[in-house]
């Protein structure tokens, strides 16, 4: 794999100014963020944009309910993410706000576009109408005859307003989107709005009448109207890049990566690709779209007080520790449940024990061994080889994941090699080279120094402070930024500038509250057969997940083995021991629980990525399974 030096542009949501930044926000940016810094990795020039969404109902009443004006209220709030950004090293290039200007200005133009382009009409609607949304609905959209997000009853609103002809790029899109399979990603988000426009596309009301709205942008061609919520936020992805005639425009668009979650899916891969197409811009490159954060198994709300906020967290834990967290456990596109638990048992496990313990345990050698400096490395064997391949092979793999968003998926590799390296020390046991072997010490030491360096380049877009800090004491000339994954592609090329040195822990481990009984004297020896006993920290590893059999083949040559592919958001090939217990055809459409996380293995030439949990009694085994056909990703707990 080559990187590519060409631009990038990832863009955030402009979050909505009428409540406090939380943790959605915070796994949108932070995701934002670390993409961007993975690119400037891959030597891409590159520009990240955020910031607020300004204008309408719903703030005007926020801003009336605060005793405020709009203009104090915006500002106020606006400020809250524009200070949060830094404190979670967020590195976006530009902060947009749609009550800017540049930003009117834009709109302005757009709508000018777009009109002239013959796409804008004037006509009477009566309509249901969401004032949590600020958008008409159709009865079809409803549940129950109420908002499926706000769980309101729309009111029924007449008025002359203007539309966009949306309906005219219905064809247009459909095939689009079909040409374009990574237009839309990951899958199950592109067949949803594959399968919205299956309908006939009604078209966007897009301004509103300022008797009833003032708090907006006015359309260029009827002051007695103020532009639509949508036709207004969408637009701040050109004008935060200074459409139409900016430097930055003409470098980044359309080379554009917008982030969002998949409440406002309609709007990005609808609404504004039929926008650009009307007003003469090029579309976007990609629409990357993830789940919710869940909290309790419900949806954080302010009236729950469930909300959780990030700063919060990361007085308490740490920032690195927090966007480690947020991105390990959410796979891109799937929900996931937060719990703090969770996020110390990740903090425990893969942070203060796997990585941590590696840097300190490899930093206190070299100083012991060899006063800091690095020592050459003598001839190497097959353990120095393996590794060395291991970690070459991780940053082409973890380039692979990075693109396809797989943040869950680089993060498991990466610590794959960090196991190998802590398992490599164990084996190699350089104190006891240290007596008896000076030129063996060397290579090994050698050999986990490099590996070092390569997993704390790959870590830096995910814990750029932390990575820093172990590059810092690697004694490395480049920190951070100044790495290219090519760089890291041959071995021994980053040397050390000066002496290693060793810092305090980089993540001490959190101490839960629940007390330990006191260990007891041991009465007996524990018989073989006694279950082990795991601690919950143990189990929380296990990443079990839901999954929908897809094909079901026996492998040829074994008396055991059926190679099944499974759906769990992702495809999986699992090989299982299953034949004899069931037909293969009578496999395809169940659901099985899936152990995600094992490390994969060769079964008679099949790699196998996963376990498929079934019980097993004097009439043959079972697969455990849902009691209701449940999402294909879901977790187990
Ligand atoms: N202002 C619009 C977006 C306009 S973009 C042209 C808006 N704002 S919002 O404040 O409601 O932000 C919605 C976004 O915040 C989601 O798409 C997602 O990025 C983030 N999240 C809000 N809650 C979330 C979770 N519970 N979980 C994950 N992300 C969530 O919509």
């Amino acid at each position: 794999m080559s990187s590519l030096s060409k631009q990038f542009y990832v863009t955030t949501p402009i979050y909505y100014v009428n409540a406090e930044p939380h943790i959605g926000h915070a796994y949108s940016t932070i995701v934002a963020d670390v993409l961007n810094r993975f690119y400037v990795l891959l030597g891409s020039e590159t520009f990240f944009l955020t910031g607020t969404d300004e204008h309408g109902d719903k703030i005007v009443t926020a801003a009336e309910k605060n005793g405020q004006t709009p203009k104090e209220y915006v500002d106020r709030i606006s400020n809250l993410f524009r200070v949060l950004w830094p404190k979670l090293n967020i590195t976006n290039n530009y902060f947009i706000r749609t009550t800017d200007e540049n930003h009117k200005e834009a709109v302005r133009l757009i709508l000018k576009k777009v009109k002239d382009n013959g796409d804008i009409y004037f006509s009477e609607y009566e309509g249901l109408y969401c004032f949590g949304c600020e958008r008409f609905f159709t009865e079809r959209e409803l549940v129950d005859g109420k908002c499926p997000d706000h769980g309101t009853a729309p009111e029924i609103i007449k008025e002359a307003n203007y539309f966009f002809k949306m309906s005219k790029y219905q064809g247009w899109l459909i095939d689009y989107i079909k040409e374009n399979p990574d237009f839309i990603r990951p899958e199950r988000y592109r067949n949803e709005v594959l399968s919205f426009l299956k309908e006939p596309l009604e078209d966007l009301c897009i301004s509103r009448p300022k008797s009833r709205l003032k708090w907006g942008i006015t359309l260029p061609f009827d002051e007695n109207f103020v532009t639509y919520v949508w036709f207004d936020a969408l637009i701040n992805y050109v004008s935060g890049i200074e459409y139409p005639e900016g430097v930055q425009f003409k470098k980044f668009w359309p080379a554009a990566q917008h982030i969002i979650a998949k409440d406002i899916l309609k709007p990005h891969g609808i609404y504004w690709p039929c926008m650009l197409k009307s007003a003469g811009i090029e579309p976007y490159q990609h629409l990357n779209v993830h789940g919710y954060w869940n909290v309790n198994e419900g949806k954080m709300s302010k009236s729950i007080g469930n909300v959780i906020r990030p700063l919060e967290l990361v007085d308490i834990y740490g920032l690195d520790a927090f966007r480690y967290f947020l991105l390990r456990d959410m796979v891109f596109g799937l929900d996931s449940e937060f719990s703090e638990e969770a996020l110390v048992v990740r903090i425990n496990a893969d942070l203060a024990n796997d990585l941590g313990n590696l840097v300190s345990r490899s930093l206190t050698m070299v100083l012991k061994y060899y006063n800091g400096e690095l020592p050459e490395p003598g001839p190497s064997n097959i353990e120095d080889n393996a590794l060395k391949a291991g970690a070459l092979e991780l940053v082409d793999r973890y380039e692979g994941f990075m693109k396809e968003l797989g943040f869950h998926k680089a993060l498991m590799a990466v610590w794959e090699v960090i196991g190998k390296v802590n398992k490599y020390i164990d084996t190699m046991a350089p104190w006891v080279l240290a007596k008896s072997d000076k030129e063996r010490l060397g290579t090994v030491i050698y050999h986990i120094a490099e590996t070092l360096k390569i997993v704390s380049a790959l870590v830096w877009p995910f814990m750029p402070e932390s990575a820093e800090k172990i590059q810092d004491q690697l004694g490395l000339g480049k920190k951070g930024r100044e790495f290219n994954l090519d760089d890291l592609r041959v071995w021994g090329k980053e040397r050390p500038v000066r002496a290693m040195t060793k810092a305090p822990a980089l993540f001490p481990r959190i101490e839960t509250n629940k007390k330990k009984p006191p260990e007891r004297k041991k009465e007996k020896k524990v018989s073989e057969k006694e279950p082990t006993v795991v601690s919950f920290e143990e189990f929380q590893k296990l990443d079990l997940r839901i999954g929908t059999v897809k094909t079901a083949e026996a492998i040829s040559g074994s008396k055991k083995l059926i190679k099944l592919i499974v759906d769990i958001g992702e495809e999986r090939t699992v090989v299982a021991g299953l034949v004899g217990h069931y037909d293969e055809q009578d496999l395809v459409g169940k659901q099985v629980v899936l152990v995600a996380n094992l490390k994969p293995v060769k079964l008679m030439g099949v790699e196998s990525h996963g376990m498929v949990l079934a019980a097993e009694d004097e009439s043959g085994v079972h697969i455990l399974m849902p009691d209701v056909v449940t999402m294909p990703g879901s977790k187990v707990r």
